[in-house]
């Protein structure tokens, strides 16, 4: 099977835009670096990576007569938060675990922000006092069996739709996006630098750019704070996704690129050098990034084009996958600007 084989549900308005952010290339004086923006892919509560993802696991769910998208995550997921977006889209119910991941005071935040939003689609959301995990969790598996002793049919959706069959597609399918755009703009990205933590954003481009003919680098920048665990997670599903759409070799190690160094100590709690990439992207470029991931990407690719481990002939592509919803729970970080 080939990638276009797989039955996908349009959930984007077309392909993510792709633009240059020059005064931050300027800034650095090195790689010109662009953007291609996930945080405006959907009008669907607005968007995200996980849309992009959930294009191919809608299908599955509608073909087993879904009644429920079932799902979890931190309270200020960005993922339940699109899965609320996506179940009210086809009519079906959501019924989201909101894990207390992150030790985070700010008085609202289990009111503010994606959990606001989920809310206001109609989710049914619990709130688990439970710690940070991207794997498989007790309250999750509770949920499914309580759906279906009510005569209902959930359709299990792990954190970040990463652990999943089809998880990987939907990046693999920007991997594509990716080359066409190219073409179109007459420039070739030899580096990506992307988020990751349940893996499969990361994973899926892997596999997607593993297929094209030029090689490039896919920098994955850690935000979950366990490493081992992520760079197992993305190699696991950057191989499943790439047999599932039929590249016909093994991925190599050295494709396969989870870098640590911006995580801070803990998933969700932003450090020095994520606040100040936030504050820089901001003042010169009026893109917003958040504190729990896209912050911490951006920290990474300022400091490797700053020490030139990526080079100034580099055509740089950052994956803005969303996020911004959550800096409401963060409002004190930024009192005094
Ligand atoms: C805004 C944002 N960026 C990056 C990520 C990381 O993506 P993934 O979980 O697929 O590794 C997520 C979700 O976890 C996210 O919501």
């Amino acid at each position: 099977m080939v990638l276009s084989d797989f039955a996908r549900y349009p959930l984007l308005f077309g392909p993510s835009p792709v633009h240059p952010l020059d005064r931050m290339s300027d800034h650095l004086g090195g790689a010109r670096i662009w953007a291609k923006r996930e945080d405006c892919n959907s009008g669907l509560a607005f968007g995200g990576n996980k849309t992009r993802k959930l294009e191919y696991l809608v299908p599955d769910a509608l073909a087993q007569g879904a009644t429920h998208l079932v799902s979890i995550g931190g309270v200020q997921s960005n993922h339940t938060r699109q899965v609320a977006a996506v179940a009210a889209r086809l009519g079906l119910k959501a019924r989201l675990v909101q894990e207390s991941w992150v030790d985070w005071p700010d008085a609202v935040n289990d009111r503010v922000g994606n959990i606001l939003l989920s809310r206001i689609m109609g989710a049914d959301v619990e709130l688990v006092e439970a710690g940070f995990g991207i794997g498989f969790k007790e309250s999750w598996e509770r949920a499914l069996e309580q759906i279906r002793a009510e005569g209902g049919v959930p359709y299990a959706i792990p954190a970040g739709a990463s652990d999943h069959r089809l998880g990987g597609l939907g990046f693999a399918n920007w991997a594509y996006e990716v080359e066409h755009q190219e073409q179109e703009l007459g420039v070739f990205f030899d580096t990506i630098v992307v988020c990751t933590v349940t893996g499969s954003t990361h994973a899926g481009m892997i596999a997607g750019f593993a297929g094209q003919d030029r090689a490039r680098r896919v920098l994955g920048i850690d935000a979950s704070a366990r490493i081992d665990e992520t760079r197992a997670q993305v190699e696991k599903i950057a191989r499943n996704t790439a047999e599932l759409i039929g590249l016909r070799r093994e991925l190599r190690d050295e494709e396969i690129n989870v870098i640590e160094g911006w995580a801070g100590d803990y998933y969700g709690i932003p450090v020095a050098s994520t606040l100040a990439a936030i504050r820089l992207t901001g003042r010169l470029e009026g893109v917003i990034l958040d504190p729990v991931y896209e912050g911490k990407s951006m920290a990474a690719l300022i400091e490797l084009v700053e020490t030139g481990e990526i080079g100034p002939d580099s055509n740089v592509l950052y994956a803005h996958l969303g996020g911004q919803p959550a800096l409401n729970a963060y409002s004190a970080l930024f009192k005094n600007r």
